[in-house]
C-alpha cells in the first residue's frame, strides 16, 4: 500500500500540463492549457488542463481527474502503477506501507517457505518421469508433454515420507509442516500430505509455487487433495493458471473461469489458453477484482446442473460490488453431465468458444434467477421482485450497469422510474462520471456553489466557521466531506489533492462533475466573498428551516419551554441571547 501522503508529495511535484503534455499535445488558452479529448473522438477541442488547479476536464465526455488519474486512463494502468510511473520520471522512490499479506509474505519469506515449496516442486516433478502410472494418468487424460511441463506437473509417489530425500532436516524443519508439505501428528510423528498423487503446482502472479493440488489416479477419496492454507497461499485470493494464462488473456481481452485443476489444464491443452479455475471456493470479490484488472470479460463457466447453477448464482453475488462499468461478465453453462474438460475435448476450441453466444449476460441471470419462482402477472410477484432485487442492485458499484438493472427492473415491474426510486433509493454510485453534459436550467444549490468554490479554493475551508449543515443530499453530503478532509489534512491544497484523497469515495463522481464546472467558472470574481456570502445564505437557509417546522409543530401542539427557546433563538439569527 502507498501511503497517501506520498501520493499527496507526488501531486505537490508535478506539474499536470507536463505530464499531459507528454502524451497529448497542449496549447495555451487564457489561464488553461486545451487539447482534442485523447478520450473521446473529436475535431473542435473540449478537453482542458488546469495548472493552477492540477486537474483535466473533458466538457464533451466528462472525463476528469488528476495526473495520476490520466496516466491511469491513458495508459491503461492500475493506480500504483500508474503512481510508480509518474514518481519514476520525476526520481522519488515510492515508499510502501505493508499491509497484513505483506506481512504474512515477509515472514514465510524469513522463514524459507518459498524455497521449500520450490524444492518439493522440482521433486515432484522428477518423480512424474520416472512413474509409468502416473504418466500413463495424464497421458490417459490427453494431457501432452509440452502442457505438463507448462504447468510443472508432478506426481508425489506412494510413501509417508518421501519428501525426506529431499529434506535433510525433515524431522525438525519448520518450513516444512508451515507449507503444509508434510503433516505432524499429535504423536510429533511426520508424514507426506500427498502420497500417490498426481501434482498440481498453484502459482502466485510472480510464477511462484504457492500450493499445490493433488489428485488420486483412480477411484478414492478426497479425489483431490489441497494444501492448507499458509502465509503463502490464500485460497480465495488466488487462481490456478492465471500465471500461465496471463498474455492469452491480455491479448483475448477475455479470461474463462472454470471450477477445475483439469477443466484448466484441458482447456490450455486444445487452445483455449484463457482459462483460470478457482481452488475448490466461490469466486470471491478478490478474485473478480485481479480478473477485471487483466481483461474487461470474464466468462464463467459452470456444469449444466443444479450444483453448477448456486456456484454461479455465487460468483454473480461475490461480483457485484467489483464490476466497473467496463466490465462484461457472462455465465455459461455447459450440457447436463459435460464439464469444460470433457466438452473441449468433444467440440474442440471452436465449438467451445461458438458456446459463448449461449452464455447469459449478468444482467439475463439476474433476472432469470430472481423470478424464477415469482409470478409476475401478479401485485404480491411484482413487490417481491423488487424486494429481491434491492440489494442486489445495490451493491453494484458501477454507474452505468446500475442504471440499466434498474431500467431492467422497472420494465419488469411495471413501475415508473419515479415509483422505483421511491422503493430503490438511487445510490451516489448511480450518477454516471461519464454523464454527457446536460446543461441544467436550475441554478445550482448553495451546496453545490460552495463545493465548487471549496474546489478552487481549498484553503477557505479551513478558515471557514460552518455550522453543522442538517439538510441531507448527495450535495451537502459531498461538501461535508470535502470540509471534514480539508480540516483533518491541511496539508491538502489543491482540486488534484482533494480527489485523490477521495479516490474511491461514493462522493467522487458529484466531485468530478462539479469540479468540471468550475473549471469553466469565470475567475474574476472574489471567491473568498462569495464563499462567506453563500455560506451565510446556506445558514439561513437551515435555520429558516427549523423555524418553519417549529411553527408548523406550534400549530399542533404547545412547544416545550426548549422548543420555544429554540424557537426564539432562532428567530434571533441564531445568535444565542
Ligand atoms: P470436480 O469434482 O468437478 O472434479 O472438482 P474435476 O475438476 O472434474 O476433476 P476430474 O476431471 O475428475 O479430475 C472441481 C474442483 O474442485 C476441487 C478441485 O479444485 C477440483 O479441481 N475439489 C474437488 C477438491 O478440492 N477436492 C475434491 O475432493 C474434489
Ligand atoms: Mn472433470
Amino acid at each position: 500500500m502507498i501511503p497517501q501522503s506520498f501520493i499527496q508529495e507526488l501531486l505537490n511535484r508535478l506539474d499536470i500540463v507536463d505530464v499531459v503534455e507528454r502524451y497529448v499535445p497542449l496549447k495555451k488558452a487564457g489561464a488553461n492549457y486545451v487539447a482534442c479529448c485523447p478520450f473521446h473522438n473529436e475535431k473542435t477541442p473540449s478537453f482542458s488542463v488546469s495548472p493552477a488547479k492540477q486537474f483535466y476536464h473533458c466538457f464533451g465526455c466528462g472525463a476528469h481527474g488528476s495526473a495520476i488519474s490520466f496516466v491511469m486512463e491513458h495508459q491503461g494502468l492500475n493506480f500504483p502503477e500508474a503512481v510508480e510511473e509518474l514518481a519514476k520520471n520525476i526520481g522519488l522512490p515510492v515508499p510502501h506501507e505493508t499491509t497484513q499479506r505483506e506481512q504474512d509474505t515477509r515472514t514465510a519469506i524469513a522463514a524459507g517457505l518459498p524455497e521449500t515449496m520450490q524444492q518439493a516442486l522440482r521433486y515432484y516433478r522428477e518423480q512424474l518421469k520416472l512413474s509409468e502410472p502416473a504418466i500413463q494418468y495424464f497421458k490417459g487424460r490427453g494431457v501432452s508433454g509440452d502442457i505438463a511441463a507448462k504447468f510443472g506437473l508432478g506426481y508425489a509417489p506412494e510413501g509417508w515420507q518421501n519428501l525426506s530425500a529431499v529434506f535433510p532436516d525433515y524431522a525438525t524443519s519448520t518450513a516444512l509442516v508451515e507449507t503444509g508439505l508434510i503433516i505432524e501428528n499429535d504423536e510429533g510423528r511426520r508424514y507426506d500430505r500427498f502420497r500417490d498423487r498426481v501434482m498440481f503446482p498453484i502459482l502466485n502472479a510472480r510464477g511462484n509455487v504457492i500450493g499445490f493440488g493433488g489428485r488420486v489416479l483412480g477411484a478414492g477419496e478426497p479425489k483431490y487433495l489441497n494444501s492448507p492454507e499458509t502465509a503463502l497461499f490464500q485460497k480465495g485470493q488466488e487462481l490456478y493458471g492465471l500465471f500461465q494464462a496471463r498474455n492469452a488473456i491480455r491479448n483475448a481481452g477475455r479470461v474463462l473461469v472454470v471450477e477445475g485443476y483439469m477443466d484448466v489444464v484441458a482447456l490450455v491443452q486444445h487452445g483455449v489458453e484463457y482459462a483460470v479455475a478457482t481452488l475448490g471456493t466461490a469466486t470471491t470479490p478478490v478474485h473478480v477484482q485481479k480478473l477485471l484488472r487483466a481483461a474487461d470479460e470474464i466468462i464463467f463457466c459452470f456444469d449444466g446442473d443444479k450444483a453448477g447453477r448456486r456456484a454461479a448464482w455465487r460468483a454473480l453475488e461475490n461480483s457485484l460490488g467489483a464490476l466497473t462499468d467496463s466490465a462484461r461478465l457472462l455465465f455459461l453453462f455447459l450440457p447436463e453431465g459435460e464439464d469444460p474438460d470433457t466438452y473441449v475435448r468433444q467440440v474442440g476450441k471452436n465449438g467451445f468458444e461458438a458456446s459463448y453466444g449461449d452464455a447469459l449476460t449478468l444482467s439475463q441471470f439476474l433476472f432469470k434467477e430472481i423470478t424464477r419462482e415469482l409470478n409476475l402477472t401478479t401485485d404480491e410477484g411484482r413487490a417481491k421482485l423488487v424486494q429481491t432485487a434491492k440489494p442486489l442492485i445495490e451493491k453494484i458499484a458501477a454507474p452505468a450497469l446500475q442504471m440499466m438493472l434498474r431500467k431492467r427492473l422497472a420494465e419488469l415491474t411495471g413501475l415508473s422510474a419515479a415509483e422505483l426510486t421511491s422503493l430503490l433509493p438511487q445510490t451516489s454510485a448511480a450518477v454516471p462520471t461519464r454523464a454527457p453534459k446536460v446543461k441544467s436550467r436550475r441554478a445550482p444549490s448553495l451546496a453545490r456553489q460552495l463545493l465548487r468554490m471549496v474546489l478552487l479554493r481549498p484553503d477557505l475551508a479551513r478558515e471557514a466557521a460552518m455550522e453543522p449543515l442538517d439538510e441531507e443530499n448527495a450535495e451537502v453530503h459531498a461538501l461535508r466531506g470535502v470540509l471534514d478532509l480539508i480540516r483533518r489534512q491541511p496539508q491538502i491544497d489543491t482540486h488534484a489533492a482533494i480527489l485523490e484523497a477521495l479516490r474511491g469515495a461514493p462522493e467522487e463522481a458529484l466531485l468530478a462533475e462539479v469540479a468540471g464546472e468550475a473549471l469553466a467558472w469565470d475567475e474574476a470574481f472574489d471567491v473568498a466573498q462569495e464563499f462567506n456570502g453563500a455560506l451565510e445564505q446556506l445558514r439561513a437557509q437551515a435555520r429558516q428551516k427549523r423555524i418553519d417546522s417549529l411553527l408548523a409543530l406550534a400549530k399542533t401542539q404547545a412547544l416545550s419551554p426548549e422548543q420555544k427557546q429554540a424557537l426564539t433563538r432562532e428567530l434571533a439569527g441564531g445568535r444565542v441571547s
